[in-house]
């Protein structure tokens, strides 16, 4: 039996790194998924992934920024799997590194709603539909930079305290109705997002593993896989006592 036997699941950013990795893992323990992405090659690439393991997954298409398709990707998992259990909420982009008084406000809106209002949306509709179904879970991506500062990133790191509030609300206003919501803040993980804020703060001077290894306690960055056993636990029934956590899965960075 997996941790998620016979759960759906609904993964956003699910063409590339975490979101990538959660689906594949929910689909390994048992769940139907409905991965989402605003890139179809990437998102078709992860359900192909699934399917070839004897997975069960299809595809949708939605940017997190509209309410519209957001709204219909949470009635598409209901269309094609019947309701929706655990959402993993983990579209995101870093924008562009920057100390404040240079960044552009076209840089903080584009960050701000893809991060932050993205989440808004999607806990919207996936609340009001697990609510005609029981309950359910629901996790948001934060990151480190949801609890501690990282110069630079002003914009990044003033939506994913965002995101870890929103998660505190949505975990109050929901946890007796059956739904439980928690975000995972991951420290440096190999993927796009980490590549390009690294390449940035060196202009291209430095790799990924040279400048963020030696920043974290353990010795080294992260991948994927060892963020999607967090997310999957979260929204699976071992967790039933967790809600309203901002949980740090980041190599201890967070605890220096
Ligand atoms: P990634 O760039 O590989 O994946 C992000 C995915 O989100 C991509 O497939 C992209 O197409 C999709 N996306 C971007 N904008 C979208 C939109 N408007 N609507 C729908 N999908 C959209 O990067 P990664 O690292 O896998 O990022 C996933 C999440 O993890 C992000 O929220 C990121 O902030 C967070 N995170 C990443 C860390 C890292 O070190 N890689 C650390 C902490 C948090």
């Amino acid at each position: 039996m997996g941790l998620v036997s016979g759960k759906v699941a609904l993964v956003t950013g699910a063409g590339a790194g975490i979101g990538r990795a959660a689906a594949l893992k929910f689909a390994d323990e048992g769940a139907k998924v409905l991965a989402s992405d605003v890139n179809a090659d990437g998102g078709n690439e992860t359900v192909d992934l699934i399917k070839q393991k004897g997975g069960d997954a299809a595809f949708a298409r939605a940017d997190v920024t509209r309410a519209a398709d957001v709204e219909s990707l949470v009635a598409r998992a209901v269309a094609a799997y019947g309701r929706l259990d655990c959402a993993c909420n983990n579209a995101g982009i870093e924008g562009t590194v920057a100390p404040i008084a240079e960044q552009s406000e076209q840089d903080f809106d584009g960050v701000m709603s893809v991060n932050a209002k993205g989440t808004f949306l999607c806990l919207k509709y996936e609340i009001a539909s697990m609510l005609r179904n029981g309950g359910g879970a629901i996790v948001n991506i934060a990151s480190a930079a949801g609890l501690i500062g990282f110069p630079g990133l002003g914009a990044y790191v003033a939506s994913k305290h965002a995101i870890n509030g929103l998660t505190k609300n949505a975990a109050l206003e929901y946890s007796k109705l059956g739904i439980r919501v928690n975000a995972v803040c991951p420290g440096g993980i190999q993927t796009r997002i980490l590549d390009s804020v690294v390449a940035q703060a060196t202009k291209g001077r430095a790799s990924t593993r040279e400048v963020m290894d030696p920043l974290h306690p353990i010795g080294r960055i992260g991948n994927p896989d060892e963020v999607a056993e967090l997310i999957v636990w979260l929204c699976s029934a071992r967790a039933s006592f967790v809600t309203g956590a901002n949980i740090t899965v980041d190599g201890g960075y967070v605890a220096q």
